[in-house]
């Protein structure tokens, strides 16, 4: 949603805060704002849309030498994207400055209040009454606390319903940010005579690679020598240190014009990097990260798969393929739709959610919705230390490495990847595949690096194709089986970066309604099953691809390697290697993501930070 960095030390805050910006610039880009302690001064600048408008206006600053401060770049939820909604907000008397990721739910009833007690507000926003309570609550604060500040914010969170994480700092401590978090994410930075608060850890890792995550419901005080955690009742509180396996280098662009575009590119490493450890020389799915006992594992009589948008299009193949492995029942559903509907679930339905940042709203809450139910559930997730693997009963990291475009894509592959693990492990431990069957599937998913890399080969023709493609009015995508989810994955990609009109079909399904939309010159994309795997769904679909074709659609389509059956029906044909059936997104879904990223830059979008939207959703 919003980005949040502070810092205090010995360098200028005014780079460091910058450069940790430019870093969480992906959560969100609709303003971009920060406050710096410079000589006892608070020095205030923000402004509407992207950091390149900020950025112009503090190249006009002389001095900004102060070395503490915070900077927020904002995904608007209260009050339009404008300079005055932008963070951070200041106290009445301007001597204190607050940023915010998240939603002060409570907001409303404390507006009324502060506002009759005289404040007078600027913004529309939520965050301007906790920057009011915390003038407030300082000012309450017996002056002689050397801990006035954080106790200041430990009164006010106690008053606050929602999601928050707060920076503040304030004019009379000028080494000094104090932060809080409750359901949205903070983490801090341990470095050397100084330390640094941030959303995640891509804003600092330039700087130090040692992190502390913080609990639910905490306070932190950062000082260039130390770091003191409470709760928000002021008893002392500890926080998880741990250290980031990957460098600043990982979080840079690194040569290519687009974030999605490199995310694109370090797939095979990333499934290969999400299958190391868990799978043996002898053919075994080893995934001791389920902390799941062989009786439970046994007991197991349902399977709930949630997630929201790509994370969701993975987890609809993880219902074919966990069915399929373990003939135990599977459901996928929207996270947002999840608790509202009273799912029945208890303690042998094990839930599965999936989420790359871990910090998705939605998917929050259906996770406790099921823990509430007693449901087991396992996390899918790539942010280590995010909200959604601490909550839940076991994690499966993806290790798939910062993804910082908007458009996940790498994220999306490993993914899938840690499901087929998950189906793979739950058959072996309940034996209902041979174990050569198991080892054959092992087999196949070692190679889907090499696969995945040889996509990446073959992939000219899908650029030339996108260039052709810039001015479609719509695109519409059709699959079967797995690649039914595949169709809705390249739907989304393609209506996200390139603001185009494009729907994802069941290829069986376009006859009972959809068809309709084909007109001359349509552009339909089809994945096609291999036919050596059940060639019934390669031929069905071999027929659909006829019937668009039949009524003008100018037909796009992505077969494996040798399948000539599709040629005479192909205006345009994408080879893919050949991969077992169930794995085929593996292969299938990359051309899709390069089809998207080529449009969307031929119209002149932003690829990585597409309009409207956020890298991470944490409100409901
Ligand atoms: O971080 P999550 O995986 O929980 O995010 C879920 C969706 O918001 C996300 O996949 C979104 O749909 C992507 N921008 C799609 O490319």
């Amino acid at each position: 949603m919003c980005g949040i960095v502070g810092y205090t030390g010995h360098r200028r805050a005014v780079n460091v805060v910058m450069d940790g910006l430019r870093r969480l610039e992906y959560r969100g880009y609709d303003s971009a704002g920060v406050a710096l302690l410079d000589a006892g001064e608070l020095v205030v600048e923000k402004r509407a849309g992207k950091l390149a408008n900020l950025t112009e206006v503090l190249s006009g600053h002389s001095g900004l030498a102060g070395s503490t401060g915070i900077g927020h770049t904002r995904w608007a939820t209260h009050g339009a994207p404008t300079d005055r909604n932008a963070h951070p907000h200041l106290g009445a008397d301007g001597t204190l400055a607050v940023i915010h990721n998240g939603i002060i739910e409570n907001f409303a009833v404390l507006r009324r209040e502060l506002e009759t007690g005289g404040v007078t507000f600027i913004s529309e926003t939520d965050t301007e009454c906790v920057a009011h309570l915390l003038g407030q609550a300082y000012r309450a604060v017996s002056a002689e606390r050397s801990d006035r500040l954080a106790e200041a914010m430990r009164r006010v969170c106690q008053r606050l319903d929602g999601a928050f994480t707060l920076l503040v700092v304030h004019s009379d401590q000028p080494d000094l940010v104090v932060g809080a978090r409750r359901n949205s994410p903070l983490v801090a930075g341990r470095g050397d005579g100084e330390n640094f608060l941030a959303s995640d850890v891509s804003a600092f890792i330039e700087y130090t690679r040692e992190a502390v995550e913080l609990g639910q419901d905490q306070v932190i005080e950062v000082t260039p020598q130390a770091i003191v955690i409470t709760d928000f009742f002021g008893a002392p509180a500890v926080g998880t240190d741990y250290h980031v396996d990957w460098d600043s280098a990982a979080a840079e662009k690194g040569g290519y014009d687009f974030f999605m575009l490199k995310e694109i590119a370090e797939q095979p490493q990333a499934v290969a990097d999400t299958l190391r450890g868990r799978l043996t020389d002898t053919g075994e799915v080893v995934l001791d990260d389920m902390h799941m006992s062989p009786r439970q594992l046994r007991d197991i009589d349902k399977v709930f798969v949630i997630g929201c948008g790509t994370a969701y299009n993975a987890g609809l193949i993880a219902k074919y393929a966990i069915e399929h492995w373990t003939r135990i029942p599977v459901e996928v559903e929207l996270a947002s739709e999840f608790r509202y509907r009273d799912p029945v679930l208890g303690p042998n339905t094990l839930t599965i959610v999936i989420s790359q940042s871990g910090e998705t709203m939605d998917t929050i809450m259906a996770l406790r919705h099921a823990s509430e139910q007693k449901a087991p559930v396992l996390a899918i997730c790539n942010t280590i230390g995010s909200t959604i693997p601490r909550e839940s009963d076991a994690v499966l990291y993806t290790h798939a490495g910062p993804e910082v475009a908007v458009a996940s894509t790498k994220a999306f592959l490993t993914q899938v990847t840690a499901v087929y693990l998950v189906g793979l492990y739950l058959a072996q431990a309940r034996g209902v595949l041979f174990d050569d069957e198991i080892g054959d599937i092992v087999a196949a998913l070692r190679k889907a690096p090499e696969a995945i890399a040889k996509v990446l080969t073959l992939m000219d023709p899908v650029r030339r194709l996108a260039e052709s493609l810039r001015d479609a009015d719509q695109v519409l995508f059709l699959g079967r089986h797995v690649g039914y989810p595949v169709a809705l994955e390249g739907a989304l990609k393609l209506k996200e970066l390139a603001y185009m009109h494009a729907e994802g079909f069941a290829a069986g399904e376009l006859k009972h309604g959809p068809i309709s939309l084909i007109e001359e010159g349509t552009v339909v994309v089809v994945t096609v099953p291999s036919p050596r795997g059940r060639s019934v769904l390669h031929d069905k679909i071999v027929s659909n691809i006829q019937e668009v074709r039949a009524r003008g659609a100018r037909t796009v389509v992505i077969a494996e390697e040798g399948d000539d059956a599709v040629v005479p029906y192909a205006d345009e044909l994408i080879r893919v290697p050949h991969v077992a059936t169930l794995l085929a997104p593996l292969v299938t879904t990359v051309p899709l993501q390069v089809l998207a990223c080529g449009i969307a830059a031929a119209r002149g979008n932003d690829v990585d930070q597409p309009r409207n939207l956020a890298k991470s959703v944490t409100v409901e």
